[in-house]
């Protein structure tokens, strides 16, 4: 049973006696804490050892006091777990060294038995379920296919992602077949998370939006919407297309509990696309969290305004960035706990 199911109720469209607060990339390099264990351990071996994943995911809970846990991993396990080499190089982010650019490249990738491959993931979800013992929910997690198509074929990170759409515009056979194949492993991957013991899923779309309305249906939403159709009666879940605002209304319409949006859309706006069938989630300007804490303070009442009571999760328009102090993450949270709309 869970002690705080602010979040999950929100997710529902039930009535809450307040706004329920996490952070996206709340685990992370803003917590010396997370650093310290960052020094001692490999980025992949910090996320295959559950009880080093299970410590990390906990942390913001214990320091910030946040109302839910996300899974402490990364997008980047699935094209692993594909079949391709992925490593996290400092101060470059990560690296695919060898990136699917041809038809030959294809047959290196495979739809794989996510138990096997990723069974570390599960393993952590037990251990933390167990910690929490009830506290918060927990969040699983996958990538969008879209977005981890960019990885899997650019190689690196980019402002553009031009070389993954050249793939996509000039091989889309090859760039269906690709998307298709991460959306089954994804499908499977977080129906295992669940089943673990992951009370709701969040898909990140973190470059839907550098793609077209029309080439978003057709190269993301598409793939998201089978992905949210497999798990919505299981557990509520949530779609993070960053920037890719205009198709709220088509986001809406896949049955997803939550939308994320980031801060380039006022709330009202959002909300007037999306219907009001449907949870928001969002949308502080992440780098807003290194303004004084009274400014932070000021701006969460005014965002939780914006949003009105009811369907709203707070939480930053992307994840929280490294240099932010710790007591301006808790500022943020603590203000939105104190909040009520009269
Ligand atoms: O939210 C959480 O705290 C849970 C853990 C989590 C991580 N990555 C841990 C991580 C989640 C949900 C992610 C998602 C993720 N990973 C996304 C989608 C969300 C987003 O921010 O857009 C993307 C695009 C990635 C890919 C990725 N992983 C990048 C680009 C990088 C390097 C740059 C960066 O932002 O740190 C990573 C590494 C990574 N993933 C770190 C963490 C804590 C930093 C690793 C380190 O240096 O210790």
């Amino acid at each position: 049973m869970l002690k705080n199911d602010l979040l999950l109720r929100t997710l529902r469209g039930e009535p809450t006696e307040r706004t329920p607060v996490w952070m996206m990339r709340q685990a992370g390099r803003y917590l010396p804490e997370y650093m310290v264990l960052r020094e001692k351990y490999g980025f992949f071996e910090r996320c295959q050892t559950p009880e080093l994943a299970c410590e990390i995911t906990l942390q913001p809970i214990d320091i910030v006091g946040v109302d839910a846990a996300i899974l402490f991993s990364d997008i980047l396990v699935v094209p692993q777990a594909m079949g391709l080499e992925v490593q996290l190089i400092e101060s470059k982010g990560p690296v695919l060294p060898d990136p699917i650019k041809t038809h030959k490249d294809m047959s290196r990738v495979r739809v794989p038995d996510v138990h096997e491959t990723l069974g570390y993931v599960m393993d952590a979800i037990k251990l933390i379920k167990q910690e929490l013992n009830g506290r918060v929910p927990l969040i699983g997690f996958a990538g969008a296919p879209w977005t981890l198509l960019c990885y899997m074929v650019q190689g690196k990170g980019s402002k553009t992602f031009d070389e993954a759409k050249a793939f996509c515009y000039t091989q889309p056979e090859l760039a269906h077949q690709l998307l298709q194949m991460i959306t089954d492993t994804t499908i499977a991957y977080l129906k295992a998370q669940v089943k673990a013991g992951a009370d709701t899923v969040q898909i990140f779309d973190s470059w839907g939006g550098l793609l077209s309305p029309h080439d978003f249906e057709n190269l993301s939403l598409q793939y998201m919407r089978q992905i949210v159709a497999a798990l919505k009666d299981e557990v509520p879940t949530i779609v993070f297309a960053k920037g890719a605002w205009h198709s709220l209304d088509s986001m809406a319409a896949t049955g997803a509990h939550g939308l994320g949006i980031d801060w380039c859309i006022k709330p009202e706006l959002a909300r007037q696309f999306a219907g009001n069938n449907v949870t928001l989630q969002g949308n502080f300007d992440p780098a807003k969290l290194l303004s004084p804490i009274p400014v932070i303070q000021k701006e969460v009442k005014e965002m939780l305004r914006a949003f009105g009571p009811g369907r709203h999760i707070a939480n930053l328009g992307h994840g929280i960035l490294p240099n932010v102090p710790v007591d301006h993450a808790r500022a943020f949270v603590d203000a939105v706990k104190e909040f009520r709309h009269s």
